[in-house]
């Protein structure tokens, strides 16, 4: 019935869908949100807004460019650095596990392209960042690198990139929730800035934690937006979850080319001093995206059984290890690639962080599997009651854009965040929001993790705009059932290639035979029939021949309006904030780009649970009641 009642309203939005205004008015539009429960258990939709994007056609076409939404041109202020040998490009990187030592970072000099270049020999050189408190000065002393890369296509022979020197700093020892001002060492040594930063607070008066949430942030407008309402918001600690400067989109030999062919290095340069003015006063703990695996031009692949790259020393990954080595590398290592890829950090005491990542082999018996495995069985709730687990690419969102991507990824994983009691999964990859209810398998389950896709920092890709259950109005049926890889849709690969769903970058590190593809029972929030999209028949009709279970329902690769435990959704450009009250509650807000820091279009209280048999860690559910603004949502202990 509620399907009819959707129909007539579709047809009567292509009558009247002469103008962006009528097309917005909601009764036009397919009616996702339904509110079921309590108000925390809301699901809320939000659907692209032409204005945004530029038009209603930009709204169903993800290859229309959104309106202003351009990377700033090579040399435009925004992104110029000096080349007199001054720092620029500056960015901190921390807390390191101890939570007293900080990465200083940044950039002297420029960066040379051109054929058969060699590497300087920058061993013997020193750098040196002085901080102030109060009127002490400290002064530590560290190294400078550069990197070289070269591309096995001879046509690019040509366009090798060495960059500029990139001096690297540790802050050790440093004094908890603290204010320090520092200088920085240019070329020729002489100290330069006026720069200054916070250091997180250390077991002791850590809440209110402000933590700010960004993703796939690259280098437009969009993304300066983002920078600035964030600053604004002023977190003590920001976490980049991947997809950085967007370099991979342009030409290797033109900074101004989205061609794609060979990256363009100097695009991470322009990148570091577009976000200099944030990352040099807030300490960032950053996650390798697709777009930091730079493969353009190299022939490089990865050994899911060595977890090595083919070519001709790990040269995928090898800029941003070069610029953002990871919390906890020493000294001697910075710049190295392998630290670089996944690591473990403690956030003022009170969070775990495990960062992952999912383009490097994670199964069982892979060095990242083993590692991690260790990390989480270290974990000591009672000392840090927070666990977040980050990783670049979004195992629960409901957009039409990498859909369902991460299925082998989590055969190996969710159980894994479920019996350690992950409270929260965060993740970009996806240009756009989407928040989910605590779950598991695909079901609410307030023992599971929430799971945060927040890849809408503004990069040069566009936001995305549809969702897997929404109607395209140019083919009439659903985006999901136009999910395919090389013209195969989900329901003949599961029986031909069921290994083979997913973008090659994806499943180069899957090991072989793991599943990519899975089908689930009717869950979606607005009922209706069919209450399934792409429904494996197969799998029906054999399970009700199977006679003993005739009313065993039927699997769909997606629901046909957001699923159970889809909280919100929202194609647009922001950021988040987390502001942690206590061991066991938190506060979570997105921002819109559009609507500035006034008020969080999404805003919700969430709760660590005690009764979760899953989980370690002290007993939460101390009086929390006094929170206000926001909805509350239980979560797990
Ligand atoms: C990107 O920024 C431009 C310029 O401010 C604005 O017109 C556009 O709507 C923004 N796009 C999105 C998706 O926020
Ligand atoms: C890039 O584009 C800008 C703006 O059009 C132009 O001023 C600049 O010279 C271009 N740079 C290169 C290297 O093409
Ligand atoms: C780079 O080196 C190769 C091999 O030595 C040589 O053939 C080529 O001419 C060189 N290119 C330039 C621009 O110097
Ligand atoms: C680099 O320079 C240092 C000292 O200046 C020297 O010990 C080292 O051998 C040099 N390395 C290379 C590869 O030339
Ligand atoms: C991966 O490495 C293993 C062990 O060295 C080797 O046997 C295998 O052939 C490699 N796979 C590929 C595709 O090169
Ligand atoms: C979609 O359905 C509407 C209403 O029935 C119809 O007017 C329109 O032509 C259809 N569009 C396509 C592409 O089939
Ligand atoms: C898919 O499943 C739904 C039940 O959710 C059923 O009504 C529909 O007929 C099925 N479609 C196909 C093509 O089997
Ligand atoms: C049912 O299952 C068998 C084997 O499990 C398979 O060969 C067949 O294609 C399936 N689907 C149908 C519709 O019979
Ligand atoms: C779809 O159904 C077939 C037949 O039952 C089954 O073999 C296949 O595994 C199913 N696909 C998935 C991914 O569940
Ligand atoms: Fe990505």
């Amino acid at each position: 019935m509620l399907r009819v009642v959707i129909f007539s309203a579709l047809i009567a939005a292509a009558a009247s869908m002469t103008d962006d205004d009528g097309w917005l008015n909601p009764q036009y539009r397919r009616n996702l949100i339904v509110e079921v429960g309590a108000a925390a258990y809301s699901h809320q939709t939000v659907a692209c807004d032409p204005k945004a994007v530029g038009s209603v056609a930009a709204c169903f076409s993800q290859s229309i460019p959104a309106v202003g939404n351009v990377d700033f041109p090579w040399g435009s202020p925004q992104i110029a650095y000096p080349t007199d040998g001054s720092p620029w490009g500056v960015h901190l990187t921390g807390p390191y596990p101890d939570g007293r030592t900080y990465l200083l970072s940044w950039y002297t000099g420029a960066a040379t392209v051109g054929a058969n270049l060699t590497k300087p020999n920058t061993s013997a050189l020193k750098t040196v960042a002085v901080l102030t408190k109060g009127g002490t000065s400290y002064r530590f002393s560290g190294s400078v690198i550069t990197y070289l890369r070269t591309y096995s296509d001879p046509a690019l022979a040509n366009y090798q990139y060495l960059s500029p020197y990139i001096h690297h700093v540790l802050l050790t020892g440093l004094t908890p929730r603290t204010t320090y001002r520092y200088q920085l060492a240019g070329r020729d040594g002489r100290l330069a800035g006026g720069y200054s930063f916070t250091t997180l607070p250390l077991t002791t008066n850590v809440y209110p934690l402000r933590i700010g949430l960004i993703a796939d942030v690259g280098q437009t407008v969009n993304s300066s937006a983002t920078r600035d309402h964030l600053a604004a918001n002023r977190p003590q600690v920001v976490l980049h979850v991947g997809d950085n400067s967007y370099s991979d989109n342009y030409n290797a030999g033109n900074p101004n080319l989205t061609d794609g062919k060979g990256t363009n290095q100097n695009r991470w340069d322009s990148h570091a001093q577009l976000w200099q003015s944030l990352f040099s006063a807030v300490p960032v703990l950053n996650c390798a995206g697709n777009h930091e695996l730079e493969m353009s031009g190299i022939s490089a692949f990865i050994n899911s059984t060595t977890s090595s790259f083919s070519f001709p020393s790990n040269y995928p990954f090898q800029s941003y290890a070069a610029r953002f080595p990871a919390p906890g590398t020493p000294a001697a290592s910075l710049g190295a690639i392998t630290p670089a890829l996944y690591y473990s950090t403690v956030i003022a005491g009170a969070v775990t962080l495990i960062t992952l990542n999912n383009y490097i082999p994670f199964q069982p018996g892979s060095p990242q599997h083993s590692w991690a495995l260790a990390e989480f069985a270290k974990v000591d709730r009672a000392k840090t009651p927070w666990l977040f687990v980050q990783f670049h690419a979004p195992p629960y969102h409901t957009y039409f854009v990498h859909y369902k991507e991460m299925e082998c990824f989590m055969s190996v994983w969710e159980d894994v965040f479920y019996n350690y009691g992950v409270d929260l999964v965060l993740s970009g990859h996806v240009h756009a929001y989407e928040r989910t209810h605590p779950l598991y398998k695909y079901r609410p389950d307030s023992c599971g993790p929430v799971y945060l896709t927040i890849g809408d920092g503004g990069n040069v890709e566009g936001p995305y705009r549809n969702f897997v259950d929404e109607l395209n109005p140019a083919t009439n049926k659903t985006y999901c059932e136009s999910l395919n890889y090389g013209g195969v849709g989900p329901v003949a690969m599961s029986s031909s290639a069921p290994t083979a769903w997913g973008p090659a970058y994806q499943r180069m590190s899957h090991p072989p035979g793991c599943p990519t593809l899975s089908f689930q029972p009717p869950s979606g929030v607005a009922g209706g029939l069919p209450l399934l999209l792409l429904n494996n028949t197969s799998a029906s009709s054999n399970t009700s021949s199977a006679t003993s279970t005739p009313n065993t329902p039927p699997l769909g690769f997606c629901q046909s309006s957001q699923p159970v435990w889809s909280a919100y959704r929202d194609p647009s450009f922001g950021h988040a904030i987390l502001d942690l009250l206590s061991p066991s509650t938190a506060r979570f807000r997105w921002f819109k780009n559009l609507e500035g820091n006034a008020v969080a279009r999404d805003d919700v209280v969430l709760e660590r649970l005690d009764s979760c048999t899953n989980r370690g860690g002290p007993q939460a559910g101390s009086g929390s009641s006094s929170i206000s603004g926001g909805r509350r949502a239980r979560m797990m202990a």
